[in-house]
């Protein structure tokens, strides 16, 4: 507990300089080496889930574009990100909800697509902070 308490604040603040992308929205490099292949894979990511929230207020069935299972490979700016022990578990979550969410009948659409946001929240709330005012967005 000792060493979380001491390791902490250092992450939080390599996180807040690679994780604070709100004030750009998102489209210029964030970083001088530009984007991650993480930082790009999320953005479709999020421009996907706004398409299947529309699907979903409309009553249509979803049809998921990006190629999700992706994120279990992909690579942070940092890897400090992807260090919590955690990481692995929150991706395959995303990755269950998404695959729960792509087979879902419409009738169970709104409420499968919900968790899978949250599956969005969880791993923000526990690696990168920055982004989750904007993951808020895509709730239903
Ligand atoms: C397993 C953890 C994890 C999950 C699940 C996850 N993210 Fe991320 N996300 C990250 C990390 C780590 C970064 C930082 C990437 C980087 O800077 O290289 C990030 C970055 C982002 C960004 C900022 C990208 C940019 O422009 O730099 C957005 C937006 C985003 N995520 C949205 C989402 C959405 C929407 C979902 C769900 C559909 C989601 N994320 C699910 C870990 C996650």
């Amino acid at each position: 507990m000792k060493k979380v308490m001491v390791l902490l604040p250092l992450c939080c603040l390599l996180l807040w300089q690679a994780c604070s992308d709100e004030k750009n929205g998102g489209s210029k490099p964030l970083n001088p080496n530009g984007d991650s292949e993480l930082a790009l894979l999320m953005r479709q990511m999020y421009d996907d889930g706004v398409r299947v929230k529309a699907q979903i207020e409309k009553g249509e069935q979803v049809d998921i574009q990006v190629d999700f299972e992706k994120i279990m490979a992909a690579k942070a700016t940092d890897p400090v990100k992807m260090q919590p022990a955690e990481y692995p578990h929150f991706a395959s979550s995303y990755v269950e909800a998404m695959q729960a969410l792509r087979n879902a009948p419409a009738a169970e659409a709104r409420e499968r697509y919900t968790a899978m946001v949250a599956t969005c929240m969880n791993c923000h709330e526990n690696t990168c902070p920055g982004p989750m005012v904007r993951i808020k967005k895509l709730l239903l």
